[in-house]
This record gives structure tokens, C-alpha cells and sequence, in this order.
């Protein structure tokens, strides 16, 4: 590819950066703690969604040793509602790891920085362009779809080999005098101007040398070789309360969702709402024992989409005459009144939001 070509791309990228970026507060921060932190919570989350989420923890924890030392339940709450928890749980075991074995000091070089738990190739260029300064371009669904788009490459980009060509391609244009902006204006340039869907390519500078939008094959690109396989789950919450407690489980497997709390859940392999598919599951029997359980009404049902799931879930709302013993096993019997306490996935929290008024 000539030369001009790419000087062509990264002068007119920089030239819609100066013009366009959007003003926000982790842009120019140069501190690599709240670099990561902005980094970990805009790792797949869309900066408005992630905007109060950096406010927040930048507040409660402004230095790496306050995050240290926060309880994980504190960190998970926090975390609440912004999904994928797995980064949650990471960033506080990093910075623990930062704050016990690397006395106190952030790493900085892109290697140190790419062993951080939770740390990519994307988050560790990302930062050590934006914080050290250092040559790494950033690559991920933003860069592959401006760069198969402007360059026209048709390489399927969730293969070994296209993940190498972008790779190589992005890092050939990079900047080298100033890796943070370049890095940032193509992330900004891939989120608001070159979007997935109608993107804007009427208003930019640079449609007039993009293979794309020339050959007419702008929504073709970039190619992917297999469609993303979704799987459906159907959870049934047995939403048990008796004597002003309701039961809990923490999530401990190796599965969504761990460290959230939630009711006591079956999974049934379709989804129900015959009484007898709950009635006769061992949860129930485990929960009851023979004791005279009602149901006294069972939810919409609640959907939540996640990245290779798709999640189905209802809520039976049961009760126990009141003398009866409700016998927890291996669940938290926790006051009613605070339930506001716990960290649960967004499913659970809309149906707690719609059954408040009702239920408690
Ligand atoms: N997504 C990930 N990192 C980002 C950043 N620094 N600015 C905007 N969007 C991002």
C-alpha cells in the first residue's frame, strides 16, 4: 500500500479529531490509575452508559490503594447494572496485586500493563498510549471496521489471519509522535462517525478516498467468517419470602453473573409456567420439604441479552403459611428490607423494580 495513502488516512483522522472529539473526563488523564479505570468500564459499554460509572468510583476510590482496600461486595455493588461483573472482579484483584506486590506502583510498560487480570491487548495499548505516551496502536471492533472499510480489506476479522493483517495495519499507522490522540481519535472516529449501522459517511472528510463507500460495500464490511452463536437459557427464581426474610444465592460457579446475588434458581431446559415443573423439581423439595408452599403469582417473563446468551427469566413469588419453619440450606435468609443491599444482575433488578409496589 503506498505510503500516501496511509498519510492520507492519518492526517485527515486527525484532522476530524480536532474537530470532533467529544469532551470527556478521562481524555488528557494522565494518572494510569483512572486511565485503566475509564479503560476497564468502557470495555464494552458505550461512554454515556459508562460516564457515571467512572464518576462514581473515581469518587469512592481515587487511588489505586482505596480500591485495594475496598470489600468486593462494595466493588460489585458499585459495578451494578453496568454488566459483565467478570471486570469488576478483576480490576479489584489488579489493584490489589498493584497495591501488595508491586508497591503501590502502576506498571509501565506495555508488557507490565498487559498482565494486569482483566487486561487485553486493546486496554493495554490504550493505556500505555494514553498515560505513558508509548507506540501501541489500539485494535478492536472500532479500528476493524474503519480500517476494512477505508482500506477495503476483506480478510474475515474473527480469523488468526485477519486478526493479524489489522493488527499490523493499525500499527503501521499509528502515530508515533503522539500515539494517545491517534489512538483516541479512532476510537472516537469508529463510535461516532464511522458507525456499524448509518454511519455518516455524507459528512466525512474522508469518503473521498475510502474503498468502501466507493465500491458501494460500506454496511458489507467488515466481513466476519461465522455468525455469533447465542444460546437461550430459562431461569425460573423461586422469589421465597417468610417472616420478613426473602432467601438469596450468592453465584460462586464459573458461569454468569459470579459474585451477584440472586433467588434460588432452577434452570429448566424450556421455558414454563406449569406449576408442576417447579413443584416437582428437587429445589423445591430441598426449599419445602413436604411443607404446604403457595405460589401466589408468577412474573412476566424478563429478558436479558448477553454477548453469547440469551436469558429468559421468571419469578415465581411463593410463601409458607406463617407458622411454618422455612428451612434456608444452603441460602442467605436476608431481612426483606435489605435487599437494596446486594448486587444483582439486571434482570433480577427490573423485576424488583416492577414488583416493589406488590411485594415488599
Ligand atoms: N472506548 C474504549 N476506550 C475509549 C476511550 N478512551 N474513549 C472513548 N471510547 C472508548
Amino acid at each position: 500500500m503506498q505510503k500516501t495513502r496511509k498519510k492520507y488516512f492519518r492526517d485527515q483522522l486527525m484532522a476530524w479529531f480536532a474537530q470532533n472529539h467529544r469532551p470527556l473526563p478521562w481524555k488528557g488523564e494522565k494518572a494510569p490509575y483512572l486511565v485503566w479505570l475509564s479503560e476497564v468500564i468502557l470495555q464494552q459499554t458505550r461512554v454515556e452508559q459508562g460516564l457515571p460509572y467512572f464518576e462514581r468510583f473515581r469518587q469512592r476510590y481515587p487511588t489505586v490503594q482505596q480500591l485495594a482496600e475496598a470489600p468486593e461486595d462494595e466493588v460489585m455493588k458499585l459495578w451494578e447494572g453496568l454488566g459483565y461483573y467478570s471486570r469488576a472482579r478483576n480490576l479489584h484483584a489488579a489493584a490489589r496485586h498493584i497495591a501488595r506486590k508491586l508497591g503501590g506502583r502502576f506498571p509501565d510498560t506495555y508488557e507490565g500493563i498487559r498482565q494486569l487480570k482483566g487486561v487485553g491487548s486493546y486496554t493495554a495499548a490504550a493505556i500505555a498510549s494514553f498515560a505513558f505516551g508509548l507506540p501501541y496502536a489500539v485494535v478492536d471492533g472500532n479500528v476493524f471496521r474503519v480500517l476494512s472499510r477505508f482500506f477495503g480489506m476483506e480478510t474475515p476479522i474473527d480469523t488468526t489471519a485477519g486478526k493479524k493483517a489489522f493488527a499490523e495495519l493499525a500499527q503501521e499507522l499509528l502515530d508515533p509522535a503522539q500515539p494517545g490522540p491517534y489512538n483516541q481519535a479512532i476510537m472516537d472516529f469508529g463510535a461516532t462517525q464511522c458507525t456499524p449501522k448509518s454511519p455518516g459517511c455524507s459528512s466525512c472528510p474522508l469518503h473521498s478516498d475510502c474503498t468502501a463507500y466507493r465500491e458501494k460495500k460500506v454496511e458489507a464490511l467488515p466481513v466476519k467468517s461465522k455468525k455469533a452463536q447465542k444460546r437461550e437459557r430459562f431461569f425460573h427464581y423461586l422469589v421465597v419470602r417468610h417472616q420478613g426474610k426473602a432467601l438469596l444465592n450468592k453465584r460462586t460457579e464459573k458461569d454468569i453473573w459470579q459474585n451477584l446475588y440472586e433467588f434460588p434458581l432452577l434452570e429448566l431446559p424450556r421455558f414454563s409456567r406449569h406449576e408442576a415443573d417447579v413443584r416437582n423439581s428437587e429445589l423445591w423439595r430441598q426449599l419445602f420439604d413436604g411443607q404446604e408452599a403457595v405460589i401466589h403469582r408468577i412474573s412476566r417473563p424478563y429478558q436479558q441479552q448477553l454477548t453469547h446468551q440469551k436469558i429468559l427469566a421468571s419469578f415465581w413469588e411463593v410463601g409458607l403459611p406463617a407458622e411454618a419453619v422455612l428451612n434456608s440450606g444452603p441460602f442467605l435468609a436476608i431481612d426483606q428490607k435489605k435487599l437494596g443491599e446486594f448486587a444483582f444482575p439486571r434482570v433480577i433488578n427490573r423485576y424488583l423494580n416492577e414488583a416493589q409496589l406488590t411485594l415488599f
